[in-house]
């Protein structure tokens, strides 16, 4: 299996260019089920999360031509030959669980396994269920399998989520597109995903009102079409790579990034002491010769912190002055790091949600694993301030969601290259 050997090399210099957004993709992958035509899909990642779903949408009778590279992708779900989303596929992509609100709106039935557990918690999908059924579905368990049919098809209804779930409203968000009558989803996600997604679904046919706000109202129709859309920024990948500077030194712009995706991010990389701002072209991160200063940090669904940052965040604070308090409020096990960071001289405390990381003046480098994906790249970012060699081991995992990221951040000056093999 393949590692990353990081050398700490002092300031980080250039720029990056920012791929399309993976999370985003996958949900709009799926909705190309709701439809016998095709969807054209711009800005695609290159990631082997992105070809996982692929697969899976294939064996359900999708095809999946893909041109420039793998920018581009084209997705016809002409017919649909198989309503069942197989437990190889869902157990190692949990996006794949989305799957069954468009095949359950466009077929009237789905059967797709149970996402299983998952390193960084349990993350339940009840709420994807309560959703479906408030549609009209029937919901069956069977076989460590989700049953869900509607023979009848979906009927409009109002779903009022306890509380905030990205893909629970994405799932209910596409089947209430072909649904009979009005839908109203409360205390909907507002993530830039979910807006994106909205967006295509609007590109295809669909009547949706408040997407970007926490009530969503959907006006079922009959039938969706084709469309061309262009997959949003990855706003995780800029703001991993907005940390790279941050905690190296230098100065780097990033490419085609939103500010306005990670404002809460640069809200407090600029609380920190760092230079955050927005370029004709995509957002600059500047740190003088100064080092960074502490800050607490609480993850929160958008616009507060995204979980998916914590992580990088905390690889920041390491080298901090004073002491940051981060919590961890969206998933129950997400400091995976925190022990590999430890290994690297970090001072970390972990006492439930809560990670207390007091500030040590250099870090050193050390072999270290993760075990999920932002936990691995923040160990990455780590490696950029040690003194000395970081391999990090179980690449597959940032294989995942960070396209070519050895050329992205060799190209602003770091000392990184991947090991095959071993
Ligand atoms: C989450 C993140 C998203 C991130 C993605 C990938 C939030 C709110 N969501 O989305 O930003 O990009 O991970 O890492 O930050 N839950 C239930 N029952 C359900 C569904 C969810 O209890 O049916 C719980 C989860 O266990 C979790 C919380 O709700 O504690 C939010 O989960 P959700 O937003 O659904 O997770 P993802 O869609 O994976």
């Amino acid at each position: 299996m393949d590692s990353i050997l990081v050398k700490g090399n002092g300031a980080l210099s250039g720029r990056i260019p920012i791929s399309g957004a993976k999370n985003t993709c996958l949900k709009l992958m799926g909705a190309a089920l709701l439809t016998d035509e095709p969807l054209t899909l711009t800005n695609v990642p290159r990631l082997t999360d992105i070809d996982t779903l692929a697969t899976l949408l294939q064996s359900l009778g999708t095809e999946v031509a893909r041109l420039q590279d793998g920018r581009v992708m084209i997705l016809s779900a002409r017919q649909i030959t198989d309503r069942r989303a197989d437990y190889e596929i869902v157990r190692k992509l949990r996006a794949s669980f989305n799957v069954l609100g468009p095949l359950l709106a466009r077929e009237g039935e789905a059967i797709v396994s149970l996402p299983g557990g998952c390193a960084i918690g349990a993350r339940k999908v009840d709420l994807h269920m309560m959703a479906m059924e408030k549609l009209g579905a029937t919901i069956e368990l069977r076989d460590g399998y989700v049953h869900a049919t509607a023979p009848q098809g979906l009927r409009g209804t109002v779903i009022e989520f306890p509380f905030v779930s990205v893909g629970a409203t994405e799932n209910a968000l596409t089947a209430a597109t072909l649904a009979r009558g009005t839908t109203v989803i409360r205390n909907a996600a507002r993530e830039p995903d979910t807006v994106d997604l909205a967006r295509c679904l609007s590109a295809m046919g669909a009547r949706i009102e408040g997407a970007g706000t926490s009530e969503i109202t959907v006006e079922g129709v009959d039938r969706l079409h084709g469309a061309t859309h262009r997959v949003i920024p990855d706003r995780i990948e800029l703001g991993t790579f907005m940390i790279a500077p941050a905690i190296a030194g230098g100065e780097v712009e990033l490419v085609g990034g939103r500010l306005d995706m990670v404002s809460a991010l640069a809200a407090k990389m600029e609380e920190a002491g760092v230079e955050v701002s927005e370029t004709p072209g995509g957002v600059k991160v500047r740190r003088n010769g100064n080092g960074v200063r502490a800050v607490d940090v609480t993850t929160a669904p958008f616009p507060g912190f995204a979980t998916d940052l914590q992580a990088q965040f905390m690889a920041l604070m390491c080298t901090a002055q004073g002491m940051s308090r981060l919590e961890e409020t969206i998933f129950e096990n997400r400091f995976m790091h925190a022990p590999e960071l430890i290994r690297m001289g970090a001072d970390i405390d972990v006492h439930g949600g809560v990670a207390t990381v007091k500030g040590v003046p250099k870090l050193r480098g050390a072999p270290v694993m993760a075990t999920d994906l932002r936990a691995s790249v923040s160990l990455i970012l780590a490696g950029l301030a040690a003194e000395g060699e970081t391999l990090v081991s179980r690449v597959y995992h940032l294989d995942r969601g960070y396209e070519r990221i050895e050329e992205k951040l060799s190209a602003v000056g770091a000392l990184i290259e991947r090991v095959r093999g071993g």
